[in-house]
């Protein structure tokens, strides 16, 4: 026998509610995660998970652009992640070329630029051509910043600037006095960047994952079960929207 269920609303339903257009975060950082167990759910391949992860990423561009959302960055594959099989990590490295081969025009016609985080001289060669691509093509864009965490890792970020400013301090361009909070952070891979807003991760998981580890001290975090995958414009909104009733007291009253 059926039977009726109650009608729940789901939460993202009772988001009517308009975002506040002067709190909108100006840098949005994503973990994009769960693309292999969305592809597990339905008995596909891991690889299925993340080619359906490149829509999702080009919803939240096209929202974060309409937010007026001024950096996005995405982390896309990590130091940690050449412990995955082969097969799947050449499929990955496949992706930005796919991802952009769709979606260059409409990135080039939202004034959208490019550019990554990491180590970039360590991808395959095939991988940098298309990225670099993209970068050469976009960088006269004034509009969102899509930033690609690519081969990125926190901890050689922050070793490679320790390495840089010592190699600095010994031919005296910089001096140890002068080293401060700021000219340490010209020495990461987000030089010139304010830090995240906002920091969400999808699938449920909640740590970092060796993710900009310096930058994230006072960003706001939120996490969601949805993976990667189903991830669109509208839970965006609901982390955008719930970004906004956080009060953030950066060590004050
Ligand atoms: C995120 O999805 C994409 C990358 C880390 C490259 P995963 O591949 O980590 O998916 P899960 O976490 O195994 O479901
Ligand atoms: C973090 O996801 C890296 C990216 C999203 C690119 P992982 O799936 O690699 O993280 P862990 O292994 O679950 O911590
Ligand atoms: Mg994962």
């Amino acid at each position: 026998m059926s039977m009726k269920l109650p009608f729940f609303k789901n939460k993202q339903t009772e988001l009517h509610e308009d975002l506040e257009s002067d709190n909108i975060p100006d840098h949005v950082a994503i973990i994009m995660d769960g693309n292999g167990r969305w592809a597990k759910k339905r008995g596909l391949p891991r690889i299925a998970g993340h080619k359906e992860g490149i829509n999702s990423v080009n919803k939240v561009v096209r929202a974060a652009n309409q937010y007026n959302v001024k950096v996005l960055t995405l982390y896309a594959f990590s130091t940690e992640n050449w412990k995955r099989p082969k097969s799947e990590i050449e499929f990955l490295m496949k992706l930005p070329k796919e991802f952009l081969h769709i979606y260059l025009p409409e990135l080039m016609e939202n004034n959208v630029r490019i550019d990554t985080i990491g180590d970039f001289d360590a991808l395959p060669q095939h991988t940098k051509k298309a990225v670099q691509y993209a970068k050469d093509k976009t960088k006269n864009n004034n509009g969102l910043l899509l930033n690609f965490a690519l081969n990125y890792g926190s901890r050689l970020e922050i070793m490679r600037a320790i390495k840089q400013i010592m190699s600095d301090i010994d031919c005296s361009k910089i001096s140890i006095d002068s080293l401060d909070e700021k000219i340490f952070s010209e020495y990461l891979y987000t030089q010139g960047l304010s830090d995240p807003d906002l920091l969400i991760r999808t699938s449920g998981e909640q740590r970092l994952s060796n993710f900009l580890l310096w930058q994230l001290a006072y960003t706001e975090f939120w996490f969601t079960d949805v993976l990667w995958p189903d991830f669109d414009e509208v839970i965006f909104k609901e982390a955008l929207y719930e970004y906004q009733q956080r009060k953030r007291r950066y060590g004050g009253i």
